[in-house]
């Protein structure tokens, strides 16, 4: 039901600068794949089938990894090492991609998506959250929930209050055990955050959403925000919050992102 999905990625990295200077976020290597990989498998485990990638100028090595390269697979081929073609095989997805020109903002990247996405629900994506979960891939999890409720479903988690500020934070209503009705939503509230549920860059949306991306006004940092669109939305259709169970990564932190390696590629302990 919900089939197709978009990954934001035309960002500047400003968080991660130096390297993104050269190399995409998206790129930052996790065990020999790029970070993006893991948020495509994450797509497909929850059995999204079209994705869209919203890249930038600057981003084209995304395409090039998700593109073959016949020049490599005729070298492996010619020097013996066939066993290594299924580390360059590519995901059983559909890729469609878009440019955007002017960095405007998540929301705007969002709402390139518009003619892709059609007149059906979408999952969005963001791809500085690495989720592991040793469960149902978090993706799914949201799906799940959309299934039963039909309203927009936004993965949230709880949050140390001092971090509350980078976030987009909701105002919950309880529902059931880690679920919630949104009662209103603040993109990176500077004082009186009105939970410590923080959204952590999993989305299900209602088509309808376009419509809000297409009339509010600038938000914070004069950029167009998606939470504001979830906002006028929510206030017009019931949507829902769900706590992501798994583990978050936030792969623009040194600390993270190493922690992250550390987790999947460092010695096992017995
Ligand atoms: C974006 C969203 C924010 C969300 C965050 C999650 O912010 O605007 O609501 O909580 O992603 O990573 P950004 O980190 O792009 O500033």
């Amino acid at each position: 039901m919900v089939r197709k999905a978009i990954i934001p990625a035309a960002g500047y990295g400003t968080r991660t600068l130096p390297i993104t200077k050269v190399l995409p976020k998206e790129m930052l290597p996790i065990c020999g794949r790029p970070a993006i990989d893991y948020l495509v498998e994450e797509a497909i485990k929850s059995g999204i089938e079209q994705i869209l990638i919203v890249v930038s100028r600057s981003k084209n090595m995304i395409l090039d990894y998700y593109d073959r390269s016949v020049e490599l697979e005729t070298y492996l081929d010619e020097k013996g090492k066939n066993h290594l073609l299924k580390e360059i095989s590519l995901p059983n997805v559909h890729f469609q991609y878009v440019r955007q020109s002017y960095a405007r903002g998540l929301g705007e990247a969002i709402l390139l998506g518009k003619h892709f996405v059609g007149d059906e629900p979408f999952a969005v994506l963001l791809p500085d959250e690495i989720i592991l979960s040793d469960k149902q891939p978090p993706l799914s999890q949201l799906i799940e929930m959309f299934k039963e409720f039909k309203g927009n479903v936004i993965g949230v988690k709880k949050t140390d209050p001092s971090l509350l500020k980078n976030y987009g934070v909701i105002q919950p209503q309880a529902l059931r055990e880690k679920e919630y009705t949104i009662k209103d939503i603040v993109e990176k509230p500077q004082q009186s955050p009105p939970s410590d549920l923080a959204v952590i860059g999993r989305y299900i949306f209602n088509p309808a959403i376009f419509h809000y991306l297409e009339t509010i006004s600038p938000g914070v940092g004069g950029e167009i925000q998606l939470t504001d669109a979830i906002k006028a939305m929510a206030q017009d259709y019931t949507s829902y919050a769900l706590e992501i169970q798994g583990q978050s990564y936030d792969i623009a932190k040194s600390t993270e992102y190493v922690k992250l390696i550390n987790y999947l590629c460092g010695p096992k302990e017995d």
